[in-house]
């Protein structure tokens, strides 16, 4: 494979794991910078992909420390390894957030399913609580989740991809502009 079809394939398989769960870049190390410069990382469902835009779609609770660390930082990198393809793709680039009361929020919002609403609706993500209610269903309001419901929109403008292989890994360094497309690519040693 050439470069450009290395990197068609790689956004290729970033489109199929946002639609399918048995993917193996479903969930994503998205990794940030926090108020005091600590890098942070925690997994995360890849929600959409476009490979044209190079841009990818997660979803958060906005009281979770994290969306506080991407307001004042945007800068992050997506790290994803698939078993699979024996790929690792990290990405760099900058999210977008899309808070509650926005266009982009609500649209995402009406798509999920009725389960996925309901991890919106308890407490503040990393607040203390009490062991008693672990496991109790407590009753819960739709509308409380969306207007706790965040869209992080990433777009990509580089692509460090790496294969492994039983001998001879490949790594090549892939580049976008402010429009998705490439405007650079080179092999570099693993
Ligand atoms: C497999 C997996 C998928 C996850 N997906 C999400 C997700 O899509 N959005 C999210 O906010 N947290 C998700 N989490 C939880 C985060 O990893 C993290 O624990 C939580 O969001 C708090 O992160 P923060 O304290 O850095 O804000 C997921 C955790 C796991 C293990």
């Amino acid at each position: 494979m050439d470069l450009p079809d290395i990197d068609a394939s790689a956004w290729a398989e970033l489109e199929t794991a946002a639609v399918d769960p048995q993917s193996g870049f479903r969930y994503l190390n998205l990794c940030s910078v926090d108020t005091e410069k600590r890098p942070q990382a925690r997994m995360i469902v890849l929600r959409a992909a476009d490979r044209s835009a190079r841009r990818l779609e997660f979803h958060t609770d906005t009281r979770s420390p994290k969306w506080l660390e991407l307001s004042a930082t945007p800068h992050v990198t997506v790290l994803g390894f698939s078993a699979e393809s024996r790929l690792q793709l990290r990405l760099q680039g900058k999210v977008e957030l899309h808070g509650p009361g926005s266009g982009a929020a609500g649209t995402a919002w009406d798509r999920l399913p009725a389960r996925t609403r309901m991890t919106y609706a308890g407490g503040p993500p990393g607040d203390e609580r009490a062991f008693e209610t672990i496991g109790v269903a407590a009753p819960a309001d739709e509308a409380e989740g969306k207007a706790r419901f965040g869209l992080l929109i990433f777009r990509a403008s580089t692509l460090d991809w790496f294969q492994l292989r039983q001998q001879d890994n490949r790594r090549a360094l892939f580049s976008y502009d402010e429009t998705g497309a490439l405007s650079s690519r080179r092999w570099v040693n693993p």
